[in-house]
């Protein structure tokens, strides 16, 4: 059984992975949030770090954590934020995992490279070639560096992530389908959609296999099969959503949104050397099925609904004409009789 301490095993991810490990008998994971262990206290993680991994025989590290708030990280509080955990914090995550000579498997994003229409990234590309466009980027991009120093440090890229647990774009539009008469979605960007559940079985793969793996940067993105080589648009991510859960909301494409960060045009990442993940479609139905059968239901609900109301009303009619027919009559009735 291995013991792996998860940092970040709050977030959309790190739930995820703490979630499936529950499952398994071959692992034992201890997920930390900031009230476990705040990363932008530096002066503190080397130490309550190295104390807990003595503590309790931690044989592992995953650090799922980060500050995702990419317009956030752009100015002010929110980019000190962003240097303290994704660019520095790494380097004492790093340091005392190596002080205990145990693995860091740790996440970055398709955002440590900039991105231009029809590029896609391979594992060996070189993000200073590519640099980041955006803070976020660059923050991770440092952090990566620290992980790679350490010759046990795995540096897993992974890209438009959504899953159960957490604010996502999958569940933004969901909640747009439901509320919205149309949507506005860029034209000119294009990712490689991944999916929690894939992402977070095939990190705990890694991390409980009995050797280390060859190479140290993974992408770990869903696949996208032949028709979607050059990347998902968002677009075309939009519609799927859409298609699936069976609406008929209009997709206004448009040339950009007002974002205070910039986004790579194409930060398409290829998964060359991991194991492969399901592809994008597939995981974001199983992501989508509970919630499919839910507005399914609520459309059943909706129709027998507007049948039972259109039976009442031809009820009404048909009574209401009854009524006119009998009045008539009876006035004919009385018109006879007077003459
Ligand atoms: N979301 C995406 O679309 C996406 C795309 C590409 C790559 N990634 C990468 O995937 C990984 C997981 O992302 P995610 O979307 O799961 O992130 P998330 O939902 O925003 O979760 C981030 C986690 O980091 C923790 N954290 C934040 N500030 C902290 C601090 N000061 N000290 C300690 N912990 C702190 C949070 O802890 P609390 O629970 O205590 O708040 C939270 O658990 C990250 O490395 C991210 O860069 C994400």
């Amino acid at each position: 059984m291995k013991k792996v301490l998860l940092l970040g095993g709050q977030g959309m991810l790190g739930s995820e992975i703490f979630t499936q490990s529950l499952e398994m008998d071959t692992v034992d994971v201890i997920p930390f949030s900031r009230f476990n262990l705040d990363l932008t206290k530096e002066t503190e993680i080397v130490k309550k770090l190295q104390k807990f991994i003595d503590d309790n025989s931690i044989d592992v590290v995953i650090n799922a954590s980060a500050y995702t708030v990419v317009d956030k990280c752009e100015e002010g509080r929110g980019e000190e934020q962003s240097f303290a955990i994704n660019a520095v914090a790494p380097k004492y995550i790093v340091e005392a995992c190596k002080e205990k000579n145990i693995p860091l498997f740790h996440f970055s994003t398709d955002y440590v490279f900039s991105g231009d229409t029809n590029q896609s990234f391979n594992e060996n590309d070189d993000p200073d070639i590519f640099p980041p466009i955006n803070m976020y980027g660059k923050h991770k991009l440092q952090g990566e560096k620290e992980v790679l120093q350490y010759e046990k440090g795995f540096v897993l890229r992974t890209a438009w992530l959504s899953g159960q647990f957490g604010h996502n774009f999958v569940n933004k539009i969901v909640h747009l389908l439901k509320t919205a008469p149309q949507i506005k979605v860029v034209k000119n960007e294009w990712g490689s959609p991944s999916f929690t559940t894939d992402v977070a079985s095939h990190v705990l793969r890694l991390v409980t296999a009995d050797t280390l793996p060859e190479n140290s940067i993974f992408h770990v993105v869903n696949e996208r099969g032949d028709e979607y080589k050059g990347g998902v648009s968002r677009v075309e991510f939009v519609e799927e959503i859409r298609n699936f859960l069976g609406f008929d909301t209009p997709i206004i494409p448009v040339k950009t949104f007002n974002f205070v960060a910039k986004r790579p045009i194409s930060s398409v990442l290829n998964n060359n050397y991991g194991e492969k993940l399901p592809d994008w479609k597939t995981a974001l139905h199983a992501l989508l099925a509970k919630e499919k059968e839910k507005i399914e239901k609520k459309r059943q609900i909706a129709y027998k609904k507007e049948q039972a109301r259109e039976k009442y009303r031809a009820q009404q009619e048909q009574l209401r004409a009854e009524k006119a027919e009998q009045v008539a009559c009876s006035q004919n009735k009385k018109e006879k009789e007077n003459k």
